[in-house]
């Protein structure tokens, strides 16, 4: 229901991004069908999984680096508070996530309402890092009070879309996401972080047939 929800603010000539996960596949699909039916639009997609989804619905793509500008994004979260910061990145697609995010006017996340926090950090901040930097970013993560496990698939190193590994990091609830935030970004080796902050413009909560909206 979020999904269909969010679908409702994509214009003919828009161009959109794709969200990445198990949530944003329904407003894929949506998008694809209203495709089928004429809708003109060009998406960017924010994983290689989403890439091949949107390929085999006849979605017409556009690469992320010949984009200036994206009209609406529907991606996923893995934790929201209503004040619209966000955790994203439990499927590793957080570097282009954040930078489809950061190019976008009007950024939707859809979720279910388990997903909803007073404060983040029950879900580990997955941040992406250069193979090269692990072991310094380990250090550094954990010089910040938080512990750091190197994300595995199957018993194998989780590999990014971008050749990097993820650290999940455990700081326990965040109370200052914003200075937390700053902090990963200086770190050197890390690509990007999973906390979102002030680039989310609306959440849209699904609980059965209905939807709660949190916006700015
Ligand atoms: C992908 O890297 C993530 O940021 C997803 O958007 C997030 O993990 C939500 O995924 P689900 O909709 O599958 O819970």
């Amino acid at each position: 229901m979020a999904a269909l929800e969010a679908v409702k603010f994509v214009k003919d000539n828009d161009i959109i991004g794709l969200g990445t996960g198990s949530t944003a596949y329904y407003a894929i699909m949506e998008i694809g069908n209203l495709v089928a039916k004429g809708l003109k639009v060009q998406c960017v997609p924010t994983s290689v999984h989403t890439e091949n989804l949107a390929k085999s619905l006849n979605i017409p793509l556009l690469e992320l680096q010949d984009v200036n500008a994206i009209d609406v994004t529907i991606d996923g979260a893995d934790e929201f508070t209503t004040g619209l910061q966000l955790i994203k990145g439990g499927g590793g697609a957080l570097f282009r996530e954040k930078i489809v995010a950061s190019l976008t006017k009007m950024e939707i996340i859809i979720a279910d309402g388990a997903k909803k926090v007073e404060l983040l950090g029950k879900f580990k901040v997955p941040v992406e890092v250069v193979p090269l930097a692990l072991t310094y970013a380990i250090q550094q993560i954990e010089a910040l009070g938080g512990t750091a496990e190197l994300r595995k698939k199957s018993g194998e190193v989780f590999v990014t879309d971008n050749r990097n590994y993820i650290l999940d990091a455990d700081f326990g609830l965040i109370q200052d996401p914003a200075l937390l935030a700053e902090q990963l970004n200086q770190i050197e080796g890390v690509l990007a972080h999973g906390l979102f902050i002030g680039l989310t413009s609306m959440i849209i909560v699904g609980h059965g047939e209905n939807t709660t909206v949190y916006h700015r």
